[in-house]
């Protein structure tokens, strides 16, 4: 990453915390990183809080970038990518974090034999806590996916996917901190239902989730192994689970990542 420049164009909320964390992170300093937007006020906070170099202009935001960050609604793309074609040559880099804008589509937009790589990142990336998936555009080199990388790396974890399971991706990590805080608010409705207060419920429900989340990560084991370990015969935890299993939740969640993954294929067809 040394030596080289990013510009992220749409300086939004993902946009800032690219900019933010790549900064932090020390990827690059602070003049190494330009973000355009249309929003003014949007400019004068990135550049306050970052110290960032700012501009209204896409096009003078690519002019010295070796790595252009598409960071802008996919409803803006076409418009964004007409404007910065001619600003972009096979020496940058193109990233795109836009749902549902395919590789293709971007290529399109631009002249021939681009060097395009595809992100779907999630919202904990805000907190470095994201769960990114990377798919690379025809043109792009192995060393185009590692700088990619490095930049998400920066804001959570990363994985490396062919581009058709980009709405899988989508389904499960892009919608699936919504279905965790459903799970986290109703783990709290219960709580207290059975008596406890709410602040405590749902302090509980978030760090059992966070705790037993880790908890797979670090040891590597089975999800089924690690919840035998906690499943004595005849307890409490049993009891749980036969709950669960009679109220469909493994039966949902599937159902919600196989909805959310259709949905996305049919938004990236324009329905
Ligand atoms: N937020 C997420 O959790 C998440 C997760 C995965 C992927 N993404 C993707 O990340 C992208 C950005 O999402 P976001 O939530 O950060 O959106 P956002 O907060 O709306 O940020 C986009 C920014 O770009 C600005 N903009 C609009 N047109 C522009 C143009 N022509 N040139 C430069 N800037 C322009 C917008 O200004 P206005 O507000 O005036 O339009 C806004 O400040 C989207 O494509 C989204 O699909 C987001």
């Amino acid at each position: 990453m040394k030596g080289k420049k990013i510009a992220v164009i749409g300086g939004g909320k993902m946009g800032e915390v690219l900019a933010s964390w790549i900064v932090s992170g020390k990827l690059l300093s602070s003049g190494d990183v330009t973000v355009a937007d249309i929003v003014p006020a949007r400019l004068n906070h990135l550049k306050n809080q970052y110290k960032v170099q700012v501009t209204g202009d896409n096009k003078k935001a690519v002019k010295d970038a070796g790595i252009v960050i598409l960071a802008v609604k996919p409803q803006n793309m076409s418009e964004v990518l007409k404007e910065l074609s001619p600003a972009i040559d096979r020496d940058k880099l193109v990233v795109s974090i836009a749902a549902g804008i395919t590789i293709g589509f971007i290529q399109d937009h631009l002249k021939k034999g681009m060097r395009i790589v595809r992100v779907m990142p999630n919202t904990p990336a805000l907190i470095g806590e994201g769960a990114a998936a990377l798919a690379p555009g025809e043109h792009a080199t192995e060393e185009d996916m590692q700088t990619a990388r490095a930049i998400f790396d920066a804001v959570g974890v990363t994985v490396m996917v062919k581009e058709d399971l980009m709405d899988v991706v989508t389904g499960l990590s892009g919608s699936g901190p919504a279905y965790v805080f459903i799970i986290i608010d109703a783990l709290s409705d219960a709580g207290v239902l059975m008596g406890l207060p709410r602040d405590i419920a749902q302090k509980l429900a978030a760090q059992t989730l966070l705790g037993a989340a880790k908890l797979f990560l670090t040891t590597g084991k089975h999800p089924g192994e690690l919840r035998d370990m906690v499943t004595s015969p005849g307890g409490t935890t049993i009891a749980g689970i036969k709950a669960l299993e009679q109220g469909g939740l493994r039966a949902a969640l599937i159902a919600a990542v196989e909805a959310a993954t259709l949905r996305s294929k049919e938004l990236g067809k324009g329905k």
